[in-house]
């Protein structure tokens, strides 16, 4: 790759690893290859077809304009009073702001806060993102260690991290890859302590609402509004209602921290589709259709995971706890590791070019000896990759 020239910054930054898994899907596929693709991140589900309608209504209502940086007033109403509603939250519409996607929300949150030198905490594994956002600001990544503990953060392992420069943690529950969801009280505990020690807090909740009971849905958004001085909630239509080609999220916070994000991207994306806010804003009025709509998403995941985990435990020398939420399957292959496969990325590799199924290492979210597997995938799939992974380890 020629380097001539480009910043330190963005020279610095790492391809996404989860976007390279999804390549070698595509080359595989594009030689002919029946793949199975178990990398993907997205559901695979259409956007419910009300949503689309409130979009075609947007168009011919002529909502094609600019709209204010932080969105759409109705797009911000709305937001805040479904929190109030469905969550008890006491949110004013100026604490949300409009983003294109979670991940531009993200980007927002970190990028006003970490300075050269400043050190944020990320419990292991984490989404693949967040360490490159924090390296773009010049801060230290400092991560925490869950093993021990299943991969479920704890205040101990935060406390025992914190130093005289940590100024953020990013938690991201239910967690991309692990699937699994840090209780409520545990959470409390948690932003409890960051309080006190004057640390800010970003939660990504992007699975907010892939919970599988009796696990609860819990979000920092209905919390006391003094907690929202320190914590910003980071929400993304993508997962939640299959929209991830929509390009829509938001943040919850206080005004200061809204108002220090919406300057920067005024500056950047400007804001998110208008269109999209306005049937984003619709669908969050109608509970009725989105509630059902979720529900049915959630059901399906919910058979898969149910059949999908205990099958790969019966697999031989794969390990994986039960995920709480989302739509991932994070499996220990360590057992497998050793002089044919050094690692389990070779593991993978292998495994992709014997049964053409493609799977996402875990060292790109810092858990080498692991491999995320997505049950966003038809039950048949499931079970033939299921198959092939018995006999490849065989
Ligand atoms: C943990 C996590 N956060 C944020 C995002 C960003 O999603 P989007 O920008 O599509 O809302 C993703 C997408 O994969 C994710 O897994």
């Amino acid at each position: 790759m020629n380097t001539d020239g480009f910043s330190q910054r963005i020279l610095k930054m790492q391809g996404s690893s989860t976007l390279k898994a999804a390549l070698a899907a595509t080359k595989l596929r594009e030689q002919g290859f029946d793949v199975i693709d178990l990398t993907v991140g997205e559901p695979d589900f259409d956007t419910p077809e009300f949503i689309k309608s409130y979009a075609n209504e947007g168009l011919a209502k002529g909502i094609t304009k600019y709209t204010p940086s932080a969105g759409l007033t109705r797009f911000k109403e709305a937001i805040a009073d479904h929190y109030n509603r469905r969550y008890g939250a006491n949110l004013a519409p100026n604490q949300i702001a409009a983003s294109c996607g979670g991940k531009q929300g993200l980007f927002n949150a970190i990028t006003t806060i970490i300075d050269e030198g400043d050190e944020v905490l990320l419990p292991k594994p984490y989404w693949v993102t967040f360490p490159e956002i924090v390296n773009f600001c010049g801060g230290k990544n400092v991560f925490i260690e869950t093993e021990q503990t299943g991969f479920v953060l704890s205040a101990d392992q935060v406390k025992d991290s914190i130093t005289d420069r940590t100024k953020l943690l990013v938690i991201n529950s239910p967690s991309n890859p692990s699937g699994r969801v840090v209780p409520g009280e545990e959470m409390r505990k948690i932003f409890d302590l960051c309080g006190e020690k004057g640390i800010r807090v970003i939660t990504d909740e992007c699975y907010l609402l892939f919970v599988y009971p009796p696990a609860e849905t819990f979000t920092a958004a209905s919390l006391p509004s003094e907690y929202l001085d320190f914590i910003c909630v980071s929400g993304s239509f993508s997962k939640t209602y299959a929209m991830t080609g929509w390009r829509i999220g938001y943040t919850i916070t206080n005004d200061a921290w809204t108002k220090q994000m919406v300057k920067l991207q005024s500056h950047s994306a400007t804001h998110p589709t208008s269109f999209v806010q306005y049937a984003c804003a619709k669908a969050m009025e109608n509970d009725k259709e989105s509630f059902a709509a979720v529900d049915e998403m959630l059901s399906e995941y919910r058979k898969r995971r149910d059949w999908f985990i205990p099958a790969l435990n019966g697999v031989d020398g794969i390990k994986c706890a039960m995920p709480e939420g989302a739509f991932y399957a994070f499996i220990d292959v360590r057992d497998h590791l050793g002089e044919k496969y050094p690692t389990s990325e070779d593991f993978g590799q292998a495994f992709l070019e014997e049964s053409a199924v493609v799977t996402t290492d875990g060292t790109g979210f810092g858990s080498p000896g692991f491999i995320r597997l997505s049950y966003a995938n038809s039950m048949e799939n499931l079970e033939r990759a299921v198959e092939k992974l018995r006999e490849f380890v065989s």
